[in-house]
C-alpha cells in the first residue's frame, strides 16, 4: 500500500490512467514527480502546485538522468510499449527504485484457451493485437528475468471513466444521450470486461511495497462480465434513455468507406478475473452501473455531450435508415 509521503514517479502522468492514479497518489499524502512531454494538456495540474513535473521524453537519456537524479520508492510506469522503454530502469536506475509497477494490459494473452482468463492463461501472440501485443509481451518478458527491482505488472481491459479522450465508453454514451442509433459492425456478442480508471489507479496504491506482489502480474477489471450489447444496454440505462443498436455488414459499404472502423470496442471474446489482486490486497472494483454514472457525471461537467462527432460511416448508415 502506498504510505503517506512515499517518493513516487509516474512515467506519464499526466493524461488519462496516469492522471487518475496522479490525482490518487496525491490524496494518499505522496510526493509525486511526474515525467513526460508536455504534449498532452497538463492545466489541471495548476491545482498542484505540490507535485514536480519533470518535461523530458522517456527515450532521451537526459531526461531520464534527470528524473533519477533522485530516489523513488515507487515508479508507475504507464507507457512501456517495448523492451527500450523500460531497459534503463532495470539496468542503469535500478538502485533508485523501490518497486517498479507497469501499466500493462490483458491483450498480452495468447487467444483464449478458457473463459474467464486468470493470469495462469498463457501470454503469447494474438492475432487482432499484433505489434501492440508483442511489444506489451516483450516488456513482461524482460521483467520476468530482472532480480535488481521489485516488479509488478497490472492488466486492465477496455477502460472507461473520466478523461476518456480516447471515447471507448464515451462514444456508446455520447450516441445514447442524442438519441442516435448505435451501429455495429459486428454482433456484439463477445463477453468480455471494463475497467474503471478510479479502480486502476487504486490498483496502483494497493500493490506499491507489497512483497508478494514481486514478480507478479495481475488482471484489473470490473467484477461485470458482460457483451458489448448488454454494455451499450447497460449504458442507456444509465442515461434513463432507450438503446438503438443497429447492424451493418462492412462489406455492404460503398467503396469509399470500405475498410472504415466505427465503434471502438472489437468483438474479441476475453472474460477476465481479478481474483487474484482481490486474494492479494483491498481491491474492490467499483459496480459497472455506478462506475458509468459517474462517467455520465464527467462527461456533462465537461461538455461532452454536445460534440457528436458522426464518423463518415455513421453519417452514410444513418442516411440510409
Ligand atoms: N486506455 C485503455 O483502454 C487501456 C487498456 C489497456 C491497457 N492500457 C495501457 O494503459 C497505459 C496508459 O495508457 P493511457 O491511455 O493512460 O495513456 P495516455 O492517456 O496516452 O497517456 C500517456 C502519458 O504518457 C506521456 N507520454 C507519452 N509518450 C511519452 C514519452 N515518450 N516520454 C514521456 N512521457 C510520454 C503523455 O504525456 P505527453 O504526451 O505530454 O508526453 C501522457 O502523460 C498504456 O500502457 C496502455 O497500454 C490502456
Amino acid at each position: 500500500m502506498l504510505e503517506r509521503g512515499a517518493r513516487v514517479l509516474i512515467i506519464g502522468g499526466t493524461r488519462y490512467i496516469g492522471r487518475h492514479t496522479c490525482i490518487a497518489a496525491l490524496v494518499a499524502g505522496a510526493r509525486l514527480t511526474l515525467l513526460n512531454r508536455g504534449q498532452a494538456p497538463f492545466g489541471w495540474l495548476a491545482e498542484h502546485p505540490e507535485v514536480d513535473r519533470l518535461q523530458g521524453d522517456r527515450h532521451d537519456p537526459a531526461a531520464l538522468e534527470a528524473a533519477f537524479s533522485r530516489d523513488y520508492d515507487v515508479v508507475y510506469d504507464m507507457i512501456a510499449y517495448r523492451p527500450d522503454d523500460i531497459r534503463p530502469l532495470l539496468h542503469t536506475y535500478a538502485d533508485r527504485i523501490g518497486h517498479l509497477v507497469v501499466c500493462s494490459t490483458t491483450s498480452v494473452y495468447a487467444p483464449a484457451l478458457y473463459q474467464p482468463i486468470d493470469e495462469a492463461h498463457p501470454r503469447g501472440p494474438h492475432p487482432a493485437w499484433g505489434d501492440y501485443n508483442r511489444g506489451k509481451n516483450a516488456v513482461e518478458d524482460l521483467l520476468a528475468t530482472t532480480d535488481r527491482v521489485r516488479t509488478t505488472v497490472l492488466r486492465p481491459q477496455w477502460v472507461f471513466g473520466p478523461h476518456d479522450y480516447q471515447r471507448l465508453a464515451t462514444f456508446y454514451l455520447v450516441r445514447l444521450a442524442a438519441g442516435l442509433p448505435i451501429w455495429l459492425p459486428h454482433a456484439g456478442i463477445a463477453q468480455l470486461n471494463w475497467t474503471y480508471a478510479p479502480d486502476l489507479a487504486s490498483a496502483f496504491l494497493l500493490v506499491t511495497s507489497l512483497p508478494e506482489a514481486a514478480g507478479r502480474a495481475y488482471n484489473v477489471v470490473c467484477d461485470e462480465t458482460l457483451t458489448t450489447i448488454d454494455f451499450i444496454r447497460l449504458c442507456a440505462q444509465v442515461l434513463g434513455v432507450a438503446a438503438d443498436i443497429r447492424h451493418y455488414r462492412p462489406e455492404d459499404l460503398p467503396g469509399e468507406l470500405r475498410g472504415q472502423r466505427i465503434g471502438p470496442v472489437r468483438n474479441l471474446p476475453l472474460a477476465c478475473t481479478s481474483l487474484a489482486l482481490k486474494a492479494l490486497c483491498d481491491f474492490r472494483p467499483t459496480p459497472m452501473a455506478e462506475a458509468l454514472v459517474r462517467t455520465v457525471d464527467w462527461l456533462r461537467g465537461s461538455g461532452a455531450f454536445d460534440a457528436n462527432q458522426l464518423t463518415p460511416v455513421e453519417e452514410y448508415l444513418n442516411a440510409q435508415g
